[in-house]
């Protein structure tokens, strides 16, 4: 038995509703692993849950990813042994302690091209944007995509891997001061999303070309005229909610708007099964040691400081991902 630091969430609301306790963590149950976490990712998805936009039964951890170093192994645990470094993304929510105990075929192992740092920011993130790329939609060289939040988390990883695949991306950023972030990942153009206008912003910079793809996880404020920027018989990708839940789209709209596919996809159903989670993940350290794959880290925290974490996100102050360190 050890003790360990966690943030508990006992109540759903604003960041003060997080608080730090120290209890006693369990030996590892079989086909566990314990691990020292030296590096934790913040996701958009922890504010969800903790407003409990997403609700979960309380109280509860908070969290979905982090990095560290393998502690203690349970019974029946083969594959993995003390001292490994590994990562994690889709263990449930609990990541936000200085150690945890994760079910082991939930772990990948890091490769020495992968840091502690690099896994925590770049795990949930890009392996969202390896379905988003490989299989919601198989990007082509010369597709036109359209990347909402470019400069942000996923939105900075998505447009450097759809770059890389040879696709011309077009960003979005809710303000001018992101724009270079999001040229700097590789978008041709960043519209800025406070012209009401902003489809027709976009057409003008593509030259009236619409997008294959639009990726949008904004939801609630953009999701309606995203329809009006894909191309006749493209896809429309409803991966997010950062403004508010998307409206409801009438199927008869996806008609007018030029036959248009709407989908609204998650991560974790296309990493559930642990060798296909393993297989993405490789994928993703292939991405991420090409250069193809890579974020910048807009803010760092102390665990002790995840209230002052969350009201950085919510306030939007930050491009890139946020890092937390136990
Ligand atoms: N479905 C999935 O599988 C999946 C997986 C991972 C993440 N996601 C979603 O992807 C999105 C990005 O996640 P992330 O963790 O990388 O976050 P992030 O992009 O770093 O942060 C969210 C961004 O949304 C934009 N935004 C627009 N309207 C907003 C509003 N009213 N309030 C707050 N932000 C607003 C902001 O960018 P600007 O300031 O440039 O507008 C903000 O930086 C989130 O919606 C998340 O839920 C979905």
């Amino acid at each position: 038995m050890v003790t360990r630091r966690v943030v508990k969430l006992t109540e759903f609301g604003s960041p003060q509703v997080l608080s730090i306790v120290t209890e006693e963590l369990a030996s590892p149950m079989p086909g566990e692993v314990r691990v020292r976490q030296t590096a934790i990712g913040f996701n958009f998805i922890d504010i969800y849950q903790r407003k409990g936009i997403y609700p979960l039964p309380l109280p509860t951890g908070l969290g979905f990813e982090a990095a560290g170093v393998v502690e203690a192994v349970g019974s029946g645990v083969t594959h993995i042994q003390s001292g490994d470094r590994v990562a994690y993304m889709n263990a449930g929510v609990g990541a936000y302690a200085d150690r945890r105990n994760v079910p082991a075929d939930k772990l990948v192992a890091l490769p020495d091209t992968v840091s502690d740092e690099a896994a925590a920011t770049l795990l949930f993130k890009g392996m969202t944007a390896q379905y988003l790329l490989r299989k919601t939609h198989a990007v082509q060289a010369g597709e036109v995509l359209l990347v909402h939040s470019a400069a942000g988390g996923v939105g900075q990883i998505l447009t450097r891997w759809a770059t890389a695949l040879g696709a011309t991306v077009f960003g979005t950023t809710g303000s001018p001061g992101k724009r270079e972030t999001a040229l700097a990942a590789g978008c041709v153009d960043v519209i800025d999303l406070n012209d009401p206008e902003w489809p027709d912003a976009f057409l003008r910079a593509s030259g009236g070309r619409k997008a294959r793809v639009v990726y949008d996880a904004i939801g609630k404020d953009t999701l309606i005229k995203s329809l009006d920027c894909a191309a006749p018989f493209g896809l429309v990708v409803c991966y997010g909610a950062s403004s508010g839940k998307a409206p409801a789209v009438d199927p008869e709209l996806l008609n007018k708007k030029g036959c248009l596919f709407l989908t609204r996809p998650s991560v974790f159903p296309h990493n559930a099964d642990p060798a296909t989670f393993r297989a993405n993940a490789a994928d993703v350290f292939e991405a991420i040691a090409q250069g193809h794959v890579s974020v910048d880290i807009g803010g760092r925290f102390r665990l002790d400081d995840i209230v002052e974490a969350h009201v950085a996100a919510e306030e939007r102050r930050f491009g890139g991902a946020l890092l937390i360190a136990p």
